[in-house]
């Protein structure tokens, strides 16, 4: 038989984790009804209700510019009607996007021809291609894997090379170019800085190995930034994409899970000035959430390993011809 004094003491005991349980709850309530809010002003009403990013200023300079998310993005930026700096290596290529936005949006271009895994060198000549213009808004968006399929690190063909190409065209251009660009937004006091990291930045992405890590660079980097220059009128945005078809990522088809070039970079423009940090769009931000909330550490590891091992196999054989891609 229990006695009054212990009966009193485990009443006291159940009503404290009673009310520590309807405190969490009413937390987690509040929580998650905020970021469903958020979501349907970030990703849903920005299509009807759309920030004007032609504010920021008169150019936007975008690197990687000639294929997939980066000419996506020029385009869409030209639509808003700002005017199009395009930065890549092929200038075949940089002429014919230029030459495709001027026809299709009537807006100015300038190419310069550059290739990101050369190191520092390259910056004064992008400088003095830059020098003198207004530029409101800058796209860091070139990136690269280390090999056309998937990988373990010391399988990189050539890899003392790729390791520095990787670091020199995810990691330093996207810190050049930002050095190079941002005193003219700070006088101004206005500007806008989009910095295209990945999903893989988020969590770790087995033979992806260096990829992943700059991509976690990417993440690190833009907020610190989107902190110091905040008050100085600069919005820092970093987005991190999941699957996009696109040369890199074997032009894929497309489906719910996976965007259109075009389509995601008009999604994520619209939530420019929202957030500043996004998965760019509302399938991704949904895909997101779920490995990032739902799945624990060991279980979305496990589950990269087993995906990223399936998506290896199914590359090397589209690489050697064993199958056809979809
Ligand atoms: N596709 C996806 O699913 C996905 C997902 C998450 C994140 N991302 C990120 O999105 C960004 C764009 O990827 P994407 O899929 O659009 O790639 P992509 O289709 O392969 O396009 C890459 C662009 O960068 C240029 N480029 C490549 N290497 C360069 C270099 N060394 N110097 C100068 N320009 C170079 C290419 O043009 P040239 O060949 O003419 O130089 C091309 O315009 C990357 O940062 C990537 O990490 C992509």
């Amino acid at each position: 038989m229990t006695s009054v004094p212990q009966q009193q003491d485990s009443n006291a005991l159940y009503s404290a984790f009673a009310g520590l349980g309807a405190v969490m709850f009413a937390l987690y309530a509040v929580k998650y009804s905020w970021a469903i809010l958020r979501g349907v002003r970030i990703y849903i009403l920005s299509e009807i209700w759309k920030v004007d990013v032609s504010k920021f200023g008169k150019w936007a300079v975008v690197t990687g510019a000639t294929s997939g998310i980066g000419k996506a993005y020029a385009h869409e930026l030209a639509r808003r009607g700002l005017d199009v700096v395009l930065i890549s290596r092929s200038l075949e290529r940089l002429n014919q996007v230029a030459c495709e936005i001027e026809q299709q949006h009537g807006r100015s271009t300038r190419v310069i021809q550059a290739d990101f895994t050369d190191g520092h060198r390259i910056y004064q000549h992008i400088e003095e291609g830059l020098a003198g213009l207004e530029i409101g808004i800058l796209v860091n968006n070139v990136g690269m894997n280390y090999a056309a399929t998937l990988v373990f690190l010391l399988d990189v063909p050539n890899p003392g090379q790729r390791i520095s190409d990787v670091l020199n065209c995810n990691v330093v251009s996207m810190s050049q170019m930002t050095r190079i660009v941002l005193p003219q937004m700070i006088q101004r006091k206005k500007g806008l800085i989009i910095n295209i990291s990945s999903e893989a930045g988020a969590h770790p992405h087995p033979m992806l190995t260096l990829y992943s890590a700059t991509k976690g660079f990417v993440n690190y980097f833009s907020r610190c930034l989107d902190s110091e220059y905040r008050g100085e009128g600069i919005t820092v945005q970093c987005v991190a994409p999941l699957l996009v078809s696109t040369n890199m990522t074997w032009n894929m088809g497309t489906n719910a899970l996976v965007k259109r070039a075009d389509d995601f970079a008009r999604e994520a423009l619209n939530t420019a000035g929202l957030s500043s940090f996004t998965s760019g769009c509302l399938s991704h931000a949904l895909q997101h959430f779920v490995i990032d909330h739902l799945l624990p550490g060991w279980l979305r590891l496990a589950a990269f390993n087993v995906y990223q091992t399936a998506t290896r196999k199914k590359t090397e054989a589209i690489f050697h011809g064993t199958c056809k891609q979809e």
